[in-house]
């Protein structure tokens, strides 16, 4: 079991999955049943900062929901990050996480609080971080990469919002678990980000 944890636009996507395809396991995006959640409540016209509704709609995610492109969109992570600080909610996540990660072969599970709450057994953890402004350039170049066009001051708010609000929640706040490795990605690429994580994983296996 191995932990990608970060802030937004860090890298831990990227890397979460060319790990596991590495060690041949399966990989959780934990972002998405957030997003998901947040989407369903979204359409139905609620109230994300809700308690009550949020955690119905988070008990409500199913695995058809997370294919849904639309979870990708900018607002729907706003509005996950609003989600994820209710206490509720997380409770209602959790579960599905922990099953997902004990289930053989084992799996990479990329998020805000895997190595702190969902998996503080993980054989490996990783702590993604990155300067505010290189993520901003980032998730620019992403959404750019589909067609939607937005301003470099506005997604640099974006990102400063949803730190803030992970760092600040009292229910799991992101934060490097105690025993993690961190990786600044601020100068590097996928590829180098990769090799360090991959150095990292091998040096934990061959002393466990
Ligand atoms: O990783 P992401 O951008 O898809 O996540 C969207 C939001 O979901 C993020 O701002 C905070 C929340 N989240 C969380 O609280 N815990 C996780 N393990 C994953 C995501």
């Amino acid at each position: 079991m191995i932990a990608v944890d970060g802030p937004a636009a860090a890298g831990k996507g990227t890397l979460a999955r060319r790990l596991a395809e590495r060690y041949g396991l399966r990989h959780l995006d934990t972002g998405l049943l957030y997003r998901a959640a947040a989407l369903r409540l979204l359409r139905a016209g609620s109230d994300p900062a809700q308690a009550a509704a949020a955690a119905a709609a988070a008990a409500g995610v199913t695995d058809d929901d997370l294919a849904d492109p639309a979870l990708r969109d900018e607002d729907v992570g706003q509005a996950a990050s609003v989600v994820a600080a209710h206490g509720a909610v997380r409770e209602a996540l959790l579960g599905l996480q922990r099953a997902f990660a004990a289930r053989a072969p084992g799996a990479v599970l990329d998020g805000r609080d895997i190595g702190t709450v969902v998996c503080p057994d993980a054989r490996v953890k990783l702590y993604l971080e990155a300067s505010t402004e290189v993520r901003a350039a980032r998730r620019l170049c992403e959404l750019r990469s589909r067609g939607v066009e937005s301003i470099d001051s506005r997604v640099l708010d974006e990102i400063m919002a949803r730190d803030a609000r992970d760092r600040r929640r009292s229910a799991a706040p992101l934060k490097p678990a105690a025993d993690a490795c961190s990786i600044d990605t601020s100068a590097l690429d996928a590829d180098e980000v990769f090799e360090r994580a991959v150095a990292i994983v091998d040096s934990r296996l061959s002393s466990a």
